[in-house]
């Protein structure tokens, strides 16, 4: 059987990327691991992905986040909860201040606004967004959880650029995952079971 801790030693979020593009099979591979997520009563349609390479897109995407940053009290409640070393880097991509640490591509994955199942389609977002995070450290590539871009154009709408995504009407964008050639190659990690406490009954 494949040994899934073996994949899970190599994961981690990757906060600086080189330029080189990201293939088209690649892509592809990521999609099809997409597909593959478990997804709530196996409504797959209330899904949408829209692969972004375009740095004008991210760039317009990204300024609602730049701006909520500015108020540095919220920047420091939200990105003072990531420590180091597995947070943000100090270089360049940190510099230009881009939610999207310049990743050649970005993969929203946006859902069917639903009353339905309350909550649902941001756990569908997590599930395949996690899917494809794995499937990048199998092809070698490093990606990151994309929350802050997409939170700071809800809390922000005068900068909400959401709608350069062109997603069909009454779908919502939730997450993103930004993907690349990470600049620092994937070191395997030593596992721990202490991060998260557990109790157990019976
Ligand atoms: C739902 C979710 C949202 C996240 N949003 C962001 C984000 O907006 N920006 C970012 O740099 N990292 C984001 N992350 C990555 C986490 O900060 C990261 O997974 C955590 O610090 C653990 O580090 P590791 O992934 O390297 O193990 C997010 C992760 C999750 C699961």
């Amino acid at each position: 059987m494949f040994d899934y801790l073996e994949l899970a030693k190599l994961r981690s979020s990757c906060r600086k990327y080189t330029d080189e593009p990201v293939s088209e099979e690649k892509i592809r591979k990521i999609i099809l691991a997409a597909n593959a997520a478990p997804v709530g009563s196996r409504r797959y349609a209330d899904i949408h992905l829209t692969v972004v390479r375009d740095r004008r897109v991210l760039d317009a995407l990204g300024e609602a986040a730049k701006e909520r940053f500015r108020d540095r009290k919220i920047a420091e409640k939200i990105i003072g909860e990531v420590k180091a070393p597995e947070g943000p880097k100090t270089g360049e991509a940190k510099k230009k201040n881009d939610p999207f640490y310049h990743a050649p591509v970005v993969i929203f994955i946006s859902h069917r606004k639903q009353d339905l199942q309350p909550g649902i389609e941001w756990a569908n977002a997590a599930a395949v967004a996690y899917a494809m995070h794995l499937e990048a450290v199998s092809l070698g590539l490093g990606s990151v959880f994309i929350w802050g871009a997409l939170e700071a154009a809800r809390y922000l709408p005068e900068f909400d650029r959401t709608d350069l995504l062109k997603l069909p009407e009454d779908f919502q964008p939730l997450m993103g995952l930004a993907i690349g050639h990470c600049a620092e190659p994937a070191k395997p990690r030593e596992l721990t079971d202490q991060k998260i406490e557990v109790n157990e009954i019976g």
